[in-house]
């Protein structure tokens, strides 16, 4: 079979291109679903303190690591660590990155779907003249009904395949122009609406007024892990997009500029939600059903809800599809790449293969609703550790081998883009990515283990 020809690699077209698509993939259910009721289970402000210090100590770092080993590479996560240190076993974190690939899109998919069954109630005025009772009893029966939302799950798998299939220019820049600006203008319509809530007050308080007897070393690790699912870090996805950024474009305020914005919205999105959590006099804490009991509800007591709740399942289906093709995109470039498959193919063989993972997780609701390990599901194994041992674990190796193992020459000229652009606090960056983040992340973990603290 022929090789892949690597001079026919696909790339990013232009610098906003690069930050649709990469703020596309960092800003998701992960803002909009996970992060509202992660931070409302472990109490609020301090843990959105904690979180924003791991963005900026540790997130930003990895992000630009990722960007640094792609671009120099020009390769799917796999053959980047081959290519960069060849005969030492660094392609295995490539390796885990793509596994991670497997496993987070497998359960996101799951909720994906559930967003297009919300859109679909809110399209067809599903909630209205509904009680709370119902709209919880109609959640839980639709997520344990088996077929149905296998059916939009796979409706959403082929969404994202049909994008990736397109190729990256044509597929992924192109529809993350398009639907990066429509999430933006979504998300601030709804901010003003629900600040200006009677009893807003309180849910502005929550989410900003730090009360630090709530944190402990689980909420830390959760913290962590919030940052690195929600930045797209740890597993390669953003090494995959950082090789198809130009040579001319510049890494580090491509970092920054995405971890901003991807924390600007997980706050607007904190903003859009506990005002109005509040303002009905509902529990923060409520866990994954935040969003789809919680929202509902409140949108069919305030005038206008039909079209609040169909303005707010769209922002969810958009945010979760911009994150979806880039996952996907980390299983189709290393198919392609290192399998020789071409990419149509490898992308038709990623998604089925996927879709049949995702379809254990999403019966793991419903049906097959058993423990897997422990006490806990498919789906709350796949989303636990993913988010909260993979992604840390990639990130680990991924700032310690920019750090000590790519060359200190090989970084430097890679992000200042052979010495054009200077990073200001280049010296900085490499204490914090030998040093800092991985005694950061160790420290995360073993606290967690009980080992210390
Ligand atoms: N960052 C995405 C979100 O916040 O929803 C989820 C995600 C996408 C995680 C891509 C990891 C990844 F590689």
């Amino acid at each position: 079979m022929a090789k892949f020809d690597f001079s026919k690699r696909d790339s990013f077209g232009s610098k906003i291109g690069i930050i649709a698509a990469a703020a596309g993939s960092a800003i998701g259910l992960g803002n909009i679903w996970r992060f509202p009721y992660v931070t409302g289970e472990n109490g609020g402000a301090a843990f959105l303190l904690i979180y924003l210090g791991f963005i900026i100590m540790i997130g930003i770092p990895v992000m630009l690591s990722e960007f640094t080993i792609g671009r120099r590479a020009q390769r799917n996560p796999f053959g980047a660590f081959r290519l960069l240190k060849k005969g030492q076993p660094w392609y295995l974190i490539g390796l885990m990155g793509i596994a991670a690939a497997f496993f987070i899109l497998a359960f996101y998919s799951t909720i994906a779907g559930w967003t297009l069954e919300y859109l679909y109630l809110s399209i067809t005025d599903g909630f209205s003249g509904k009680s709370p009772e119902q709209l919880n009893s109609m959640f839980k029966k639709f997520q344990s009904d088996g077929w149905w939302p296998v059916i939009w799950q796979v409706i959403f798998m082929f969404f994202t395949a049909w994008i990736i299939y397109r190729g990256v220019r044509n597929g992924i820049e192109k529809y993350a122009k398009i639907l990066m600006p429509v999430l933006l203008l979504i998300i601030f319509i709804i901010c003003i609406r629900s600040v200006t809530l009677p009893g807003a007050i309180d849910g502005l308080r929550f989410l900003f007024k730090p009360d630090f007897s709530k944190i402990n070393p689980s909420v830390i690790l959760e913290a962590l892990g919030q940052a690195f699912f929600s930045l797209s870090i740890g597993m390669g996805t953003l090494i995959t997009y950082g090789s198809y950024i130009n040579k001319r474009d510049n890494l580090s305020t491509t970092a920054i500029s995405v971890s901003a914005a991807d924390t600007f919205i997980a706050i607007l999105a904190g903003v859009a939600i506990f005002p109005a959590v509040f303002a009905y006099g509902i529990n923060p804490a409520e866990g994954e059903a935040l969003v789809f009991i919680t929202l509902p509800n409140i949108f069919m007591e305030m005038p206008g809800g039909y079209f609040w709740a169909l303005l707010f399942f769209l922002l969810l289906v958009i945010a979760a599809l911009t994150s979806t093709i880039s996952v996907l995109e980390v299983v189709v470039a290393f198919f392609s790449e290192e399998l020789n498959i071409n990419r149509k193919q490898a992308t038709i063989i990623a998604s089925i293969a996927i879709t049949i993972l995702g379809v254990f997780c999403t019966l793991s609701q419903g049906p097959l609703n058993q423990p897997f390990i422990g006490e806990n599901t498919l789906f709350e194994i796949l989303e636990y550790t993913s988010a909260n041992l993979f992604l840390p674990i990639g990130g680990f190796f991924i700032v310690i081998f920019v750090g000590w193992f790519m060359g200190r020459k090989n970084v430097d000229d890679e992000i200042s883009n052979s010495g054009k652009f200077k990073l200001p606090l280049f010296n900085f960056f490499l204490v914090i990515v030998r040093i800092i983040a991985p005694i950061a992340i160790a420290m995360v973990f073993l606290y967690q283990l009980g080992i210390l603290g």
